[in-house]
């Protein structure tokens, strides 16, 4: 928890849809979802398809929800077939981005060196930057989990500067924990948590480390959020399928730590 010596950190929860919701789609759960989650405290995002982007802009224009996309192009623009540009995001609507999500890194081949230039890239356009972190079954199991997120973060961080963290937010995500309904106990989610902290500390200074959020994502829903964001280094949720209906997503956002 935050006491008077160190700063306080907005919870932000936000949804990644993944590859769901048409545009209809969108404009129907989105309709639902924005009188839900008025006034909350904590922030809120929802990160779509690329092609929902300016829909769901102009759906949330006056209200607390912000829109985000799911990755970002590493260059300005050009010859890159299948990419989307941090400037078409911008224009379409979007202030946050996903980098690095586990399914972007096992099935579409992204690497911490990828991670880095889209992460470079994002920032320099002034969009907030969601880096996903986290562990396989295996590699948790061989107990080498603080091993590998440690090398994702020092990889994906390379060459940002302290500054720059002010639009970052870290997404702790287990892998064996998304869409498997296996959330980490809260205990584990917060001693990974803390241990991502301690990085990011050595990494970029106490202060900046202290200011960081970092989110839990993994089968985070209505039941098991409370005692996640009890934990006094969890900032928020990264959240797939529960993202998807209104009700559970707006239990998530108003939860009571
Ligand atoms: P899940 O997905 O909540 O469906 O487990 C989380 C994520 O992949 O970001």
């Amino acid at each position: 928890m935050s006491t008077a010596s160190t700063p306080t950190r907005t919870p932000v929860i936000a949804g990644n849809w993944k590859m769901n919701n048409t545009v209809k789609e969108t404009e129907t759960l989105l309709k639902e979802l924005i009188p839900l989650v008025e006034g909350a405290s904590a922030a809120v995002v929802v990160c779509v398809p690329f092609t929902d982007i300016k829909r769901a802009a102009q759906l949330t224009k006056r209200t607390n929800i912000a829109v985000g996309a799911q990755n970002v192009a590493w260059a300005d623009k050009g010859a890159f077939t299948g990419e989307i540009s941090a400037d078409m995001l911008k224009e379409a609507g979007a202030k946050y981005v996903i980098i690095g999500h586990s399914e972007r890194r096992q099935y579409f081949g992204e690497t911490d060196v990828t991670v880095n230039k889209r992460l470079k890239q994002a920032l320099s356009k002034g969009l907030t930057a969601i880096v996903c972190v986290g562990e396989t079954l295996l590699e948790r199991e061989g107990g080498i989990t603080e091993q590998v997120v440690k090398a994702q973060i020092e990889g994906g961080f390379k060459d940002i500067t302290a500054a720059q963290t002010k639009k970052v937010i870290v997404a702790y995500e287990p892998v064996w924990a998304i869409g498997t309904g296996k959330t980490a106990s809260a205990k584990d989610a917060q001693d990974t948590i803390a241990f991502i902290r301690g990085v990011l500390k050595k990494r970029f200074g106490a202060v900046s480390g202290e200011k960081l959020r970092i989110q839990y994502g993994g089968s985070m829903n209505a039941q098991n959020v409370d005692e996640l964001m009890a934990q006094p280094d969890i900032d928020g949720g990264l959240i797939g399928g529960a993202s998807l209906k209104a009700a559970d997503f707006a239990r998530i956002v108003k939860f009571k730590a």
